[in-house]
């Protein structure tokens, strides 16, 4: 092969980066911040509690806050999604999360209080990077067996719908689950356990 054709072939290789991720770019300014229901800078890096309402929430639909920080999403998941997640219980390294990386009130697969609303730190465990939403199924650039989940763009981790990291990662652990806590039924606190706990 002369230098010629491995120039061609890197210039492909790198318009191909490119366009992925021009792609991903795409999916997470379709994603609302919702900075509105933030407390002021001030009490924000004190690590004030966030509070959100949940209700307005379609299903399927993920949300981005801020808490200490950091940005976390919350996502209404469908009867399909949650049974997506437990069909992926044999393709994730820690499918009951026994890494502590939720608090101790949160267990079993679906890593939430209530099954259909999904609350994770969207940072992934690999080194930090922000992953994207992708919650359709068997997209193109993610394969035939994607389930839906969250795809990190900086190494190419791959977690659930939970946030459970798949096997042969980059990324070791699932994605975090803060602490938070119900006041009613459509009205969460991030930064609060439950008053039991
Ligand atoms: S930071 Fe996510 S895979 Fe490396």
């Amino acid at each position: 092969m002369s230098n010629g054709d491995v120039s061609q072939g890197r210039r492909r290789f790198l318009i191909g980066a490119t366009s992925v991720v021009g792609g991903v770019g795409v999916v997470g300014a379709a994603v609302p911040f919702v900075a509105s229901w933030n407390p002021s800078a001030k009490a924000e890096a004190a690590g004030a509690p966030v509070t959100v309402n949940v209700s307005k929430i379609e299903p399927g639909q993920q949300i981005t806050t801020e808490w200490r920080g950091k940005p976390v999403w919350i996502v209404r998941r469908t009867e399909q999604m949650l049974e997506n997640i437990e069909k992926l219980n044999g393709e994730v390294k820690d499918p009951q999360s026994e890494a502590p990386q939720q608090p101790q009130y949160i267990e079993g697969i679906y890593r939430s209080i209530k099954p259909e609303i999904a609350v994770i730190v969207g940072l992934c465990t690999h080194l930090g990077c922000v992953p994207s939403y992708r919650p359709e199924v068997a997209p193109a650039d993610l394969g035939e067996d994607w389930l839906g989940g969250f795809f990190c763009p900086c190494h190419g981790s791959h977690y659930d719908l939970a946030g459970r990291v798949y096997q042969a990662q980059p990324a070791p652990l699932n994605l975090e689950v803060p602490p938070y806590r119900y006041d009613d039924d459509v009205t969460l606190t991030i930064g609060l356990d439950p008053e039991a706990a």
